[in-house]
């Protein structure tokens, strides 16, 4: 039973989105910013509010998975199945998008991304009204994703209608996309499920981003960025670059700091890569607001766990030529 005060928050959020209005919501993965999928003018508003290019798909949040063929349609058999095994949870199916979704929700495409997210604020608000959202993430055009109501508020005041608090994200990270409407089943986006359980659960081989670099717009290099500066570094670099330092800088350390010199602002990571996941944006996020004119990462490991970590840092780091 959710607490009364959040349930008449809810019934606000729902009242709000079936106006056409844009309200924030919490995910258990990063802050979504919600429109009605069904009202075209309000999902437009959405490419507004964020700045992002009209031709980058959004994802619809349905209440559970027998919503799945409102919304596309030619599902797989494997669809159904990791539906079952993930949802509600932090895993978005790229199908055929059914005849009626209107284009500006795919952003063209002939297919759509569809999840059930597991917070049970939002699933309250979709599944009272059995609403559907299109929602990116709360924050705007290639920035950091929000984590928590305050961060949507400090970045996006003034271009939506409403923030609906879910507190702090269990995950942090955006969810894992796979896709299932190429001749092979492959993540196009590596987030808290990793593709060896997808495997499990299908019995058969999913394909990673590195065996296969999946183009779709809005999959850009450039993302996830603080307005800082950023950069990844090895121990050794970290500590040369500590030494010879000029700059203010911001440091996000993995190992045990060993600093002789002081540093304008630090954060110890977590060594586990779920909860490395879960405090990154939210550090990243203090680290700018600090500030330093330098954010400085310690490079975590790269094996398997730190897949979605690692893809995030890359993009956080990339500097456009
Ligand atoms: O965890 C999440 O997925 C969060 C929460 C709010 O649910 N949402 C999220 O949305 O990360 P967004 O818009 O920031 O990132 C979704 C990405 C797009 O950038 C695009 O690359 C991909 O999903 N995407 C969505 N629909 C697609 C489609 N039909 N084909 C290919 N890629 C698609
Ligand atoms: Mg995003």
């Amino acid at each position: 039973m959710l607490h009364s005060a959040v349930a008449e928050h809810v019934h606000t959020a729902a009242e709000l989105l079936k106006q056409g209005k844009l309200v924030a919501v919490p995910t258990e993965t990063v802050y979504g910013l919600a429109a009605n999928a069904r009202n075209k003018e309000a999902v437009k508003q959405i490419f507004v509010a964020k700045g992002r290019p009209a031709d980058h798909p959004l994802i619809v949040h349905l209440h559970a998975a027998t919503a799945l063929k409102d919304w596309a349609k030619d599902i797989p058999a494997q669809a159904f199945a990791l539906a079952e095994a993930f949802w509600p949870g932090p895993l978005t199916l790229l199908l055929k998008k059914a005849d009626h979704v209107d284009s500006c929700v795919t952003g063209g495409l002939d297919t759509i991304g569809l999840r059930v997210p597991a917070h049970p604020v939002l699933l309250q608000l979709l599944a009272a009204e059995q609403l559907a959202v299109a929602a990116p993430s709360a924050n705007p055009y290639k920035r950091l994703s929000p984590t928590c109501a305050q961060h949507v508020m400090d970045t996006m005041a003034g271009k939506l209608d409403a923030v609906l608090n879910g507190g702090d994200c269990e995950f942090g990270l955006e969810s894992t996309i796979v896709s299932l409407v190429g001749d092979s089943i492959a993540v196009v986006r590596a987030g808290p499920i990793s593709a060896e359980q997808l495997e499990q659960v299908l019995g058969q081989k999913v394909e990673t981003p590195e065996q296969h670099q999946v183009k779709v717009s809005g999959n850009v290099a450039a993302h996830y960025q603080p307005q800082t500066p950023l950069r990844c570094v090895s121990t050794l670099e970290l500590n040369r670059l500590l030494e010879n330092n000029r700059l203010k800088l911001a440091v996000l350390s993995f190992s045990e700091p060993s600093y002789t010199t002081q540093v304008h602002w630090q954060y110890r990571m977590p060594n586990d890569a779920m909860q490395y996941g879960r405090d990154l944006y939210k550090q990243l996020y203090l680290a700018d607001q600090s500030g330093a004119e330098l954010i400085v990462v310690e490079h975590p490991p790269s094996d398997g766990a730190w897949l979605a970590v690692q893809n995030r840092l890359m993009r956080a780091a990339y500097q456009e030529a």
